[in-house]
């Protein structure tokens, strides 16, 4: 398992790893991210193979700081009113990429745009002091649930990284929204922390969604977030042998014959749902059910990203396409 450490210790210790080449889990205000030096080929590499992850499926470049951020994309007008409104926040921009930005090519996976986000805390502090942008997936293995606890990056990725660095459990719980502007309008490619309709107040625009012109985020196959028991969704009763994730203060009926049960939110609060989401899968998983009924959430606000999640997660199997099994 990796070494698990905290404050000074932790940036100590990763700071120096990360010169090295090595990678490192970290907290940010999402999910745990598999961080490496953005410009160093050999560190990107290492990602995609502690990931177990397909190479064309292009990362987050993470940074300190607008400047940094200059240095390697092209902002247009929105792109930057977006940016000084959300960061450091859950929004990962796709901009053009610059030349000469120094990033290394397998972060981009050949495409000429780049994927930017300005995490809060110790990433940021982290960034800051390293100097150069990381390049950081959610730390899970491909197609497994993002990591929202050390403890659970541990157990993911433990045995390949030597570093995970604890911030607690992550306070939003589920990934950034990632939007893009095109030919001047704008375009959601991942529902995710900040609420679409919170960039589209900033923005005096509407996302544009569903994009058909072929899966601009890979992440965003179909079956991503698996854990091993299947899920059913909007389920309004429990059948035998089902574990029940539940949502608000009515229960689905039959609930009290759940193999086990958890609320991801008894008050109906989208965020708290939200932080609990992944932990409270991976609970439900181990608790051995082959089966999780999953209660209504609603659509609206963060719950657009947590049913995003929810109905990858509940995906058939084998529509994974191109992730590894
Ligand atoms: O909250 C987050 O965004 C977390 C934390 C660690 O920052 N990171 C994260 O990274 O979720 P990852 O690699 O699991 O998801 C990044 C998504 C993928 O779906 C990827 O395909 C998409 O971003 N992406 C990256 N570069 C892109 C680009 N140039 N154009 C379109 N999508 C891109
Ligand atoms: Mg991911």
């Amino acid at each position: 398992m990796a070494e698990i450490l905290e404050g000074s210790k932790a940036m100590e210790r990763a700071l120096a790893l990360l010169a090295a080449g090595e990678l490192v889990a970290i907290p940010t205000e999402t999910v745990y991210g598999l961080a490496g030096d953005a410009t160093n080929g050999e560190a990107v590499a290492r990602i995609f193979e502690a990931k177990g992850r397909p190479r064309f499926n292009p990362l987050i470049a993470h940074v300190a700081s607008m400047a940094m951020a200059e240095t390697i994309a092209e902002f247009d007008p929105m792109s930057r009113r977006l940016a000084e409104a959300f960061w450091p926040g859950p929004l990962t921009l796709v901009l053009p990429h610059r030349a000469g930005s120094g990033l290394h090519p397998l972060v981009t996976a050949g495409l000429g745009t780049i994927a930017l986000r300005m995490p809060k805390g110790f990433g940021s502090e982290l960034i800051a002091a390293f100097g150069r942008p990381l390049a950081a997936p959610s730390a899970n293995s491909s197609g497994k649930i993002s990591g929202t606890t050390a403890e659970a990056v541990d157990a993911d990725l433990g045995r390949r990284i030597k570093l995970v660095v604890d911030g607690g459990p992550t306070q939003v719980g589920v990934e950034s929204t990632i939007v893009k502007v095109e030919n001047g309008a704008l375009r959601l490619l991942r529902p995710g922390g900040v609420p679409a309709e919170e960039i589209e107040a900033v923005a005096g625009t509407k996302l544009l969604r569903n994009n058909d012109a072929g899966i601009e985020a890979p992440g965003m196959m179909l079956s991503h977030y698996a854990p091993g028991a299947a899920m059913r969704l909007n389920a309004s009763a429990v059948e035998p042998g089902e574990a029940l994730l539940g949502f608000g203060p009515k229960r689905a009926d039959g609930a009290e014959g759940a193999v086990a049960f958890l609320n991801l939110s008894e008050a109906g609060s989208l965020r708290e749902a939200a932080a609990n989401l992944f932990t409270y899968m991976q609970a439900l998983d181990r608790s051995g059910a082959k089966i999780i009924a999953v209660e209504p959430v609603p659509h609206e606000g963060l719950g657009e990203a947590i049913n995003d999640r929810l109905s990858r997660a509940a995906a058939p199997r084998d529509s994974l396409d191109f992730e590894p099994k």
